[in-house]
């Protein structure tokens, strides 16, 4: 199959690409004209196996006609409505039918919903709920915020802080904060199944951070619970009730980051719920709308929620908020995509999947390059040896093969990772794992 397009290019110029190598991208693009299901259609008319639900997102696949008609009957019946002061019926229905499936489940009572528009203005607005938390309740010194190396949080600027990954922190100024280690650990947990057996006593670093910092200083620690854009890190056994119990122990509010977890990505509607560790806040978006729409929620808890109800009743609680906060178009396609999520089973779909999944990702074991390969859910990573000199260039140029031979992967530094629409079925899967065996077998 031959991607390079020779028809239907558009010019290239004038659309600053995010996290892309501009130049190199518009010399050789790759690009997508229409989705259905578990495919993409390039502009030449050949198709791409979705290997990464978009960009972790389109957990029901793509082009489902729920969504198209929410969205159009919401568009032609309240296109725009503003939420500041004012209201519509359907974000609140949205938040309603969000609360009945939140994280954890009722006893949890994460079930108070901030909207956002992307995952980066979710992690900022759990930070910034955080800390004006801690000050409502007397804690007004905790400013400080606690994430961790290889964490990602998206772009914000309190997202950046507390991420943990260089490029995207280096340039920019940030807001207090400071990072637990990474619990990638490939000398002790290369190749385990699920979830690696050791490094439980990494959570002992917020201890640490306490010690060094003060308690007093510190409002929040974040950490998604199994760590994806960075290559798909899981915690080790016990990890996160770890952090849990840490943060209880010194009154710091625990935020999940479910941006990519959220929806059913681990065969569970949350993390929160695979591991049974029930955090304060919860971040979502992307599998939030299917993709769809841009949209993104915080799931609080009452006892964060209530907390901030004090003062006089007319007085704004909170002074943070979005124009698109509830858009009732995003909140449409999130009401149409719930529907199909329980219609389908998809948010436990992953759970069914996931030991077929796992045979069939370490069968890559073995072949040339590959130094681990971990899996999660429908959550998968191949990571590659480096080549000499110049890392990243290996896993990026079978990110290329794939793509040729009709596969999308996602590519971090020298881990090809991979998260199918929730719908994949099993041949799919074993051509995923075909597609990228042979280009392993073909990468230099
Ligand atoms: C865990 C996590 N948090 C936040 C974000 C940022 O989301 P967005 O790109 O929608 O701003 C991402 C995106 O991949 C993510 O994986």
């Amino acid at each position: 199959m031959d991607h390079t397009p020779k028809s239907n290019s558009p010019v290239l110029e004038n659309f600053w690409m995010p996290f892309t190598a501009n130049r190199q991208f518009k010399a050789a693009p790759r690009l997508l004209a229409s989705a259905d299901g578990m495919y993409y259609t390039d502009v030449d008319g050949n198709k791409v196996l979705d290997g990464t639900a978009g960009l972790w997102c389109c957990n029901a696949g793509h082009g489902r006609k729920k969504i198209t008609q929410a969205v159009e009957r919401q568009l032609s019946t309240l296109d725009f409505a503003p939420t500041f002061q004012m209201g519509h019926p359907i974000a609140f229905d949205f938040a309603t039918k969000l609360a009945a499936i939140s994280p954890g489940g009722p006893s949890a009572g994460l079930d108070r919903v901030f909207y956002t528009g992307s995952g980066s203005e979710s992690v900022d607005t759990a930070l910034k709920i955080a800390i004006a938390y801690q000050r409502a309740i007397g804690q007004g010194t905790r400013s400080r915020v606690i994430g961790r190396e290889k964490g990602y949080h998206g772009v914000g600027f309190g997202g950046i802080s507390v991420g943990g990954l260089v490029n995207n922190r280096r340039v920019f100024p940030q807001i207090p904060a400071d990072h637990m280690r990474h619990t990638l650990d490939l000398d002790r947990n290369a190749f385990s199944k699920g979830l690696p057996a050791y490094g439980v006593e990494l959570a002992e670093d917020l201890e640490r951070l306490v010690q060094l910092h003060g308690a007093e200083t510190i409002a929040a620690v974040i950490v998604e619970p199994m760590s994806g854009s960075a290559g798909v890190i899981l915690p080790p056994k016990g990890y996160l009730e770890r952090i849990r119990a840490i943060a209880d122990k010194y009154g710091i509010v625990v935020i999940f980051d479910e941006v990519i977890t959220g929806f059913g990505r681990l065969g569970t509607p949350f993390a929160t719920d695979y591991f049974g560790v029930i955090p304060d806040l919860v971040t979502t978006a992307k599998g939030l709308t299917n993709g769809t729409i841009p949209m993104g929620a915080v799931f609080a808890s009452r006892k964060v929620y209530d907390s901030l109800m004090a003062g006089p009743e007319n007085a704004i609680e909170l002074f943070h908020g979005y124009t698109y906060s509830g858009h009732p178009v995003a909140c449409a396609a999130g009401i149409a995509t719930l529907e199909i999520y329980k219609e389908e089973g998809l948010l436990t779909r992953a759970g069914e999947l996931s030991s077929e999944w796992e045979t069939a990702l370490h069968s890559l074991k073995g072949l040339p390059h590959v130094v681990d390969i971990r899996n999660l859910g429908l959550v998968g990573a191949i990571e590659l040896a480096p080549r000499n000199g110049a890392p990243g260039a290996r896993a990026y140029d079978v990110f290329v093969d794939c793509f040729n031979k009709g596969l999308l992967v996602r590519v971090t530094g020298d881990i090809i990772a991979l998260s199918p629409p929730l719908i994949v079925e099993k041949e799919q899967i074993g051509t995923i794992v075909s597609v990228i065996a042979d280009a392993l077998s073909r990468a230099a």
